[in-house]
């Protein structure tokens, strides 16, 4: 995506809530997937990133003649609720460039969706919220993938009063936590009020709105952090051992190259190691990295990416550390690898 001058990347997009709000769930209706049911207890216990084309995202959404998309997809990263997995909330959101945060619409505010507020907000990270679940409020009359707006005019009223009073009731909640938040199509103020859409994870009202969204809010305020660069932005986010591949990272490329070959200074517990790329391998769009199946392989890529990398010595990296591309002639990026491990 070229815009003037600019190269643009795709934003990163945390995934973040109380367990059960219906995170996986919603990234299952995105991509056609079914990843939600072989979780064990339906608990998401890692994070892992999914690259969304533009193409499918202006398939999904349909966006009215003239809007115009400027960046080249989304990346999009899931985490676990669950209370002790704080540590990959975290891990998410600090390289994320926007989050969703989603709230079951039946519970409204929970403990974790509080915990994660506190940390956008600590972060300076700008967020949509996802009401989810609206297909439980009494007699809801399902209308499988259409525009929220739509698919609330088809309700009854008394479908249409629960809504509006459980939807006001999250609005004050927010309020509460220092945020002011209306329904999307009312905000005409998305600098300062943030965004809500509701949806169903299940029968898929409001995903369309979501997609297009999380574009275009973010091409409307962060150009400048979306601006491709060539100097590489990468993190760890998991170590994996893998039978055929043997160890090898899984990273979120931010921003940049990488390639095949190069050299790189990882984090691990026994210290910096330098290392070189034999593999860089992605999973086939609308895929799941931390599910294994059918890899790519690239000789390049660029960000933003959820990249799974191939190379000796990665078996003790640290998860949250930067990776960093040793170029000829520098100190083999001993200088940084060390002040991250301070
Ligand atoms: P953790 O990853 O464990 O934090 O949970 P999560 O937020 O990813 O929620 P998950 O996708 O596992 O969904 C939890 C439960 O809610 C599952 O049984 C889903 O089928 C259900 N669920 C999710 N979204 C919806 C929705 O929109 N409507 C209804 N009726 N059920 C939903
Ligand atoms: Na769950
Ligand atoms: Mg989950």
């Amino acid at each position: 995506a070229i815009e003037g001058d600019r190269v643009l990347r795709e934003p990163i997009c945390c995934i973040l809530g109380h367990v059960d709000a219906g995170k996986t769930k919603l990234l299952d209706c995105i991509r056609h997937t079914n990843v939600q049911k072989g979780e064990a207890g339906g608990i998401t216990q890692q994070i892992a990133a999914t690259y969304i084309p533009v193409d499918y995202i202006k398939e999904r959404a349909k966006p009215c003649e003239g809007v115009i998309i400027k960046v080249p997809g989304l990346l999009v990263i899931d985490t676990p609720g669950h209370e002790s997995f704080s540590n990959m909330r975290s891990r998410g959101m600090s390289l994320c460039d926007v989050a969703v945060v989603v709230v079951d619409i039946m519970h409204g505010l929970e403990k974790q969706t509080v915990e994660s507020l506190a940390l956008l907000k600590d972060h300076n990270v700008r967020f949509i919220v996802v009401l989810n679940k609206v297909d439980r409020l009494c007699g809801w009359k399902h209308c499988p993938d259409a525009p929220i707006k739509k698919a609330l005019e088809n309700q009854s009223g008394n479908v249409k009063r629960e809504f509006e009073w459980r939807l006001s009731k999250v609005v004050t909640q927010l309020k509460e936590n220092g945020f002011n938040t209306a329904l999307y199509y009312d905000n005409h103020k998305f600098q300062k009020v943030f965004d809500i859409v509701p949806t169903s994870a299940l029968s898929g009202e409001g995903i369309p709105d979501l997609l297009l969204m999380l574009l275009l809010r973010s091409q409307a305020t962060m150009m400048e952090k979306l601006t491709f660069v060539n100097s590489v932005e990468c993190t760890v986010l998991e170590v994996n051992d893998d039978k055929d591949l043997g160890t090898t990272i899984d990273v979120v490329l931010i921003n940049g190259l990488l390639h095949k070959g190069d050299q790189v200074n990882v984090c691990t517990k026994q210290g910096p190691v330098v290392t070189t790329i034999q593999d860089l391998l992605t999973p086939h769009p609308l895929k799941e990295l931390r599910v294994k199946g059918i890899y790519k392989h690239h000789k390049e890529l660029k960000a933003a990416q959820g990249v799974k990398i191939v190379a000796r010595g990665l078996k003790y990296a640290i998860p949250g550390t930067s990776l960093i591309v040793v170029k000829p002639g520098d100190d083999l990026g001993q200088s940084e690898a060390k002040r991250q491990m301070n």
